[in-house]
């Protein structure tokens, strides 16, 4: 069983309510259409019930049995807008602000799960990364214990002696342009929980990567993920983790051996955190587009579960996110 297959089953189990704030967006309707049709989660679609039938007539999708909320004129506005309005205040929001803020589908949909009318939310097929992150972060803020959101990238790779039998988790490749050492650390330690509770990895070997094994090299970069590893020892101290170290170090067992003899992870890594997001973001790319790998995106460090598409996103990518945003969920 592939690993989307594994969580669709996953979701199945565990029925959860996602919330969809681009309720009017054909491909959104149509993957709406078939979890339902399939079981793997009760979505919610967010917007005016018209559009939306407009939307699902379009694409010929049976939308029968979803519930559609329209913030327009939902009666929960009020009681989001002064939830919004305590939660914001100290950072100049005000009460006409917040009412008028809650009328938008993306704030009433984080609203939604920040109140618990929604286990989680998956938008971004008409939105970009920030529209939705923003709010996110404001509302939703992150899990305790967990300084930043960022996100992993599950990535499987048609070569089954790299990682856990060809899957490999990437982080952070969407959301931290420059993260400190200490942002870095907080990424390797959410990729890790990502890789258990996402992936069913039981034991992550996290490599923090960089152009420099050990101290072969000596830079400020270098030493910025050197600092990153003792910062993620301390956040967690059972947590297989180590670097910096290459790419090849990390994967490939003889130039483990090689370039960090009796390190527990060079050479058999299964979570690769990547510096800052130019390399992360590159790094999937290539792996995706060279390599050959399937890969899934998920945020991570949200107190509940946020996930973001691509705008060119397929209907069976917003089918496999809220399945994926289920199982975080469930967790
Ligand atoms: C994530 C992102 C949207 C945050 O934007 P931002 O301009 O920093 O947002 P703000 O400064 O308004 O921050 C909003 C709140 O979230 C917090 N925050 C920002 N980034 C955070 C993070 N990664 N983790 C936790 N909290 C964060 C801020 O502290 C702020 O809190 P406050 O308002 O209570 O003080 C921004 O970092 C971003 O656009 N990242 C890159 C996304 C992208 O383009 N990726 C490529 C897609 S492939």
């Amino acid at each position: 069983m592939s690993l989307i297959e594994r969580i669709r089953e996953r979701a199945k189990k565990n029925i959860k309510r996602i919330a969809l704030p681009e309720g009017d967006e054909p491909r959104t309707v149509a993957a709406a259409a078939r979890v339902k049709a399939e079981g793997l989660a009760e979505p919610v679609l967010i917007g005016s019930p018209e559009a939306v039938f407009a939307a699902a007539r379009e694409i010929g999708a049976d939308v029968g049995g979803i519930e559609i909320v329209d913030p327009a004129s939902s009666p929960k506005a009020g009681e989001y807008a002064a939830a919004l309005f305590e939660m914001r205040k100290a950072k100049g929001v005000t009460e006409a602000e917040a009412a008028r803020l809650v009328r938008d589908s993306m704030y009433y949909g984080i609203m939604m799960v920040s109140r618990g009318d929604a286990d989680g939310l998956v938008s971004g097929a008409a939105h970009t990364t920030g529209d939705m992150l923003r709010p996110a972060l404001q509302i939703i803020r992150t899990k305790p214990g967990m300084k930043v959101v960022s996100s992993s990238f599950l990535m499987e790779c048609p070569n089954h002696s790299l990682g856990e039998n060809g899957l490999l988790v990437y982080a952070d490749c969407v959301v931290m342009p420059c993260p400190t050492a200490e942002e870095l650390a907080h990424i390797a330690v959410g990729a890790a929980d990502t890789a258990r509770t996402l992936c069913g990895i039981e034991e992550p070997r996290v490599a923090l990567l960089s152009f420099s094994t050990k101290g072969s090299a000596r830079h400020a970069l270098v030493e910025k993920v050197q600092q990153a590893v003792r910062i993620a020892h301390e956040l967690a101290p059972d947590l297989l983790l180590d670097g910096e170290m290459q790419l090849d170090a990390a994967l490939v067992p003889e130039v483990g051996a090689s370039k960090a003899p009796g390190s527990p992870v060079a050479g058999r890594a299964n979570v690769l955190i990547f510096p800052d997001l130019q390399s992360g973001n590159i790094g999937y790319k290539i792996t995706q587009r060279i390599g050959g790998a399937q890969c899934f995106a998920v945020l991570q460090g949200l107190a509940k579960p946020c996930n973001d598409l691509s705008r060119g996103c397929s209907v069976e990518d917003i089918v496999n996110t809220i399945a994926m945003t289920a199982v975080q969920a469930g967790e």
